[in-house]
């Protein structure tokens, strides 16, 4: 993990301004680091540790990031992995010194919205299993998704282990050779909605999440993009504690 960034990318991601306002702003002489003009807007500090001001003002350096992350395939929902390139190794660069984890799990080939973030509590309160936080996700599933499957998602499924599933919804977007279906689950066992769809006889062959909580993907981020949650998004995903 690199803890020191560049100081121009340091104040952008503070929200002081654009690289080129904040490079004006390095002319001007108004950036300070512990105490000492900054002259070159690439010298590397390290934010947590450093006291920076700009024209006088003492900033606060953020403690808790959030990043909406539109999951590509091929990367595994970890902060390290040995051999596969992970959630973590995607990100830009500005993101890696933050200790960013992922809030929960996608599968390798599952797609869509993760969110990231260094605030351990709210990633706890969002996984907790007594929270039931709904996440819904859009499949296209090898089969005729029909109404008895609408039935037995309603009912909660028995998996493969024995487990029966909360009641979940399924909406039915097309039913062919290839269905097109949206569900909402209201828990997150391993593989579930893979698992769901087997107990019922069928295949998932593409899964994308696209809502965790109240929080919308951004249909606007394609695979393998991030971007920081608004403020108000910020207090969507916080609402889960009302979620229920
Ligand atoms: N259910 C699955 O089967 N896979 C996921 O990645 C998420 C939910």
């Amino acid at each position: 993990m690199r803890d020191t960034q560049r100081v121009d990318k340091v104040l952008s991601n503070l929200g002081i301004g654009t690289r080129k306002e904040i490079k004006r702003l390095v002319k001007e002489g108004a950036v300070k680091v512990d105490g000492v003009v900054v002259t070159d807007s690439g010298m590397h500090i390290n934010p947590k540790d450093s006291l920076i001001e700009v024209s006088g003002e003492l900033l606060k350096y953020r403690e808790f990031i959030y990043l909406m992350l539109n999951k590509p395939q091929g990367v595994v929902s970890a902060t390290y992995d040995s051999t596969l390139r992970t959630v973590i190794d995607i990100l830009p660069d500005e993101y890696k010194s933050f200790g960013l984890f992922p809030v929960g799990r996608l599968d390798i080939d599952t797609e869509g919205l993760l969110v990231l973030t260094n605030n351990g509590q709210l990633a706890h309160e969002l996984l907790s299993p007594k929270k039931h936080v709904p996440k819904r996700y859009y499949a296209i599933v090898e089969g005729i998704v029909d109404e008895r499957d609408r039935e037995a998602f309603r009912e909660g499924v028995v998996l493969d282990d024995g487990y029966k599933t909360l009641p979940a919804e399924l909406f039915i977007i097309k039913s062919s050779g290839f269905s097109e279906i949206e569900t909402v689950i209201y828990e997150g066992k391993f593989h579930q909605i893979k698992r769901m769809f087997k107990a019922v006889g069928k295949k998932v062959k593409y899964l994308k999440r696209i809502e965790m909580g109240k929080l919308k993907l951004d249909e606007a981020l394609r695979p393998g993009e991030c971007r920081e949650l608004t403020n108000e998004e910020v207090l969507l995903l916080k609402a889960v504690e009302t979620v229920n």
